[in-house]
């Protein structure tokens, strides 16, 4: 796992958006797996202005986001549907037949899960997938206890991630229990993972997956058998980790031409 440390939120997200976008100009129709959530929003920002400024072009981008809640109208507010469209969809040019998000509102969930599998396979794979990390450990919406293997299927929330999630909905107004979110294993199979963590509170958890031991108590601690995670934090998320003189001396001292 490479592990580098920025100042600040803003300074991480505009590492973490040079990464995608060479990406995209090495690869045209390169495959992007999305999140969402607090974390990712500065990233989608300096997207956005990749694409307003640079003529980053996203005509040929496919993206597959890694959850949505169950129950509630892709229309809601809180929906991840809705929050992609506002925070990101709308301000880039990705063609609206390439974005997959899953459905909270299908009728048979087994068989879309298995349907967004495939869809994933025949896209060729998920050439990057931006990852946020849960303050217990979790990538996409697979909780603590996930199978590491698992595939994209329905998960129950935990109490720690409904009482996290609860400030994206109205008062009095509950957060749904139930969720589809890709799994460990299909997370595991993208070439590139780009996890971003920002804040004090997310210090423990960083600490867990990159420095703990792989363990499904902390699902995002199986990057550490991913063969190319790149881990991106700010000061505050980094303060438990006990190597971070290390990864710093790694980062300012990389050669020039594994430099992005
Ligand atoms: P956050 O959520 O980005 O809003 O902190 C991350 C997550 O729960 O995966």
């Amino acid at each position: 796992m490479e592990i580098i440390i920025q100042s600040t939120p803003e300074d991480a997200a505009k590492v973490a958006a040079l990464f995608i976008k060479q990406l995209i100009e090495r690869k045209p129709n390169a495959v992007l797996g999305l999140a969402t959530g607090s974390t990712p929003l500065g990233l989608y920002t300096e997207l956005a202005r990749m694409h307003r400024e640079d003529g980053l072009d996203f005509s040929g981008v496919t993206t597959f986001n890694l959850d949505e809640y169950i129950g509630i109208s892709s229309e809601h507010p809180a929906s991840y549907h809705r929050f992609m469209q506002e925070s990101f969809f709308s301000h880039v040019n990705v063609p609206t037949k390439n974005i997959h998000i899953p459905d909270g509102n299908t009728s048979n969930i087994p068989r879309f899960c298995e349907r967004y599998e495939e869809q994933i396979r025949q896209a060729g794979g998920i050439d990057v997938q931006v990852l946020g990390i849960g303050h217990d450990g979790h990538i996409g919406f697979n909780e603590p206890t996930s199978s590491l293997a698992s595939r994209t299927r329905i998960k129950t929330l935990t109490e720690e991630t409904i009482v996290a999630n609860q400030r994206f909905f109205t008062l009095g107004e509950s957060v749904p229990h139930h969720v589809i979110t890709m799994g460990v294993g299909t997370i595991m199979e993208s070439q590139n993972c780009l996890m971003l963590a920002f804040g004090a509170g997310k210090a423990q958890a960083v600490a867990s997956m990159a420095e703990g031991p792989i363990t499904a108590m902390c699902p995002a601690s199986i990057l550490q058998m991913h063969r190319k995670t790149l881990l991106i934090t700010d000061l505050p998320a980094s303060s438990l980790l006990t190597k971070s003189a290390y990864y710093q001396h790694v980062y300012a001292h990389k050669p020039n031409w594994q430099r992005f």
